[in-house]
Formats: C-alpha cells, sequence, structure tokens
C-alpha cells in the first residue's frame, strides 16, 4: 500500500497545490498532507490558520492535514506514510527539490521522493506570487480556491499587511 506525504509550507494554499492533491488521490491509497515550515520563506500566515484554509479546501477529499514544525522526512514516518511527493513547476524547481530529495532520502532512504509537474496553466502560480499581490492590495482570485479567498476575507487577513 503507498500512504503519500504531501508536504509545504501552504501559505496559502493555492489553485496549483489542488491541482497536485487532485492527482494524487488518483495514484496513492491514501494521502496526507503536512504543513511544514520553510526556513527560507517568511511566513504571512499562522500554522493554524493554513491548516484551516487546507482543511476547507479539502473536506469533501478523503484527505488527512497534520501540521508539523520538524523534518519533512520525520513526519512522513511518523504518518506511516513511504512516498513524499512535491509539484515541479518549472527547471528551478527541478533542481532545488532534487536536492531536497537527496538530502531526505540520506536521511532516510525508506521514503521515495515523487515528482509530478504542474499542469501549464497552473505553471505560473506560487504562494509567493499571491503573497505579493496581497501586498498590494491586488485581487488573488484566479489563484487561489473560492474558500480561500473567503477564508482571507471573512478574518480581515488581507489587511495584515
Ligand atoms: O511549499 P514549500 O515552501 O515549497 O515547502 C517546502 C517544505 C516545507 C516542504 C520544506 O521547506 C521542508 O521540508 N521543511 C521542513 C524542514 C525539512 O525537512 N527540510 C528539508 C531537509 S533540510
Amino acid at each position: 500500500m503507498n500512504k503519500v506525504l504531501i508536504p509545504g509550507s501552504f501559505d496559502p494554499i493555492t489553485l496549483g497545490h489542488m491541482d497536485i492533491i487532485n492527482r494524487s488521490l488518483k495514484l496513492f491509497d491514501e494521502v496526507e498532507i503536512a504543513i511544514m515550515e520553510n526556513p527560507h520563506k517568511t511566513s504571512l500566515f499562522s500554522m493554524q490558520e493554513r491548516k484551516e484554509m487546507v482543511e476547507l479546501c479539502v473536506k469533501d477529499l478523503d484527505i488527512k492535514v497534520t501540521v508539523s514544525d520538524g523534518l519533512t522526512v520525520n513526519q512522513a514516518a511518523k504518518r506511516g506514510c513511504n512516498i513524499i511527493l512535491r509539484g515541479i513547476r518549472s527547471a528551478s524547481d527541478y533542481e532545488y527539490e532534487k536536492n531536497m530529495m537527496l538530502v531526505n532520502r540520506a536521511m532516510n532512504n525508506q521514503i521515495e521522493t515523487i515528482f509530478l509537474e504542474s499542469l501549464p496553466e497552473y505553471a505560473h502560480i506560487s504562494s509567493s506570487t499571491v503573497r505579493e499581490i496581497m501586498r498590494y492590495g491586488g485581487d488573488i482570485s484566479s489563484f487561489v480556491p473560492k474558500v480561500v479567498v473567503d477564508y482571507i476575507l471573512e478574518h480581515a487577513l488581507s489587511k495584515r499587511f
């Protein structure tokens, strides 16, 4: 049985993430999302806010959502996942992800990393772009699921900058 962990900072979850999540459901027996800290990025949303947004997005799907501030590979082992899945949008993503895969493998070679290429219609979308659009008061509705737009409005999170 293949249980996959989809780790990410999800700050916030985007339509690109949803594409990878939906496609993963057809490929693996079980899918779990892990919201993790990315030490290279300054976050906008709290872990709790990110979790609530992800949960709203996957509420009709058979997917668990967890939060961890540790190593992804340890979270995968703890959750009984034998695969880590990462979406790739570009060659520069690949270079970064390949290194992370090798580091994760050096720490635990029982866990495989698999890459799924973004569909072209989502390849320009990233959480950091969404945060930048928000910073300047732009419209993020073509980048994130509607429930995320609603959550941000409801909690007045666009006023955070
Ligand atoms: O959505 P992101 O920001 O591209 O996700 C990156 C993430 C959170 C998966 C990565 O930074 C991560 O795995 N963070 C946890 C710490 C860790 O395990 N780092 C990799 C080995 S040094």
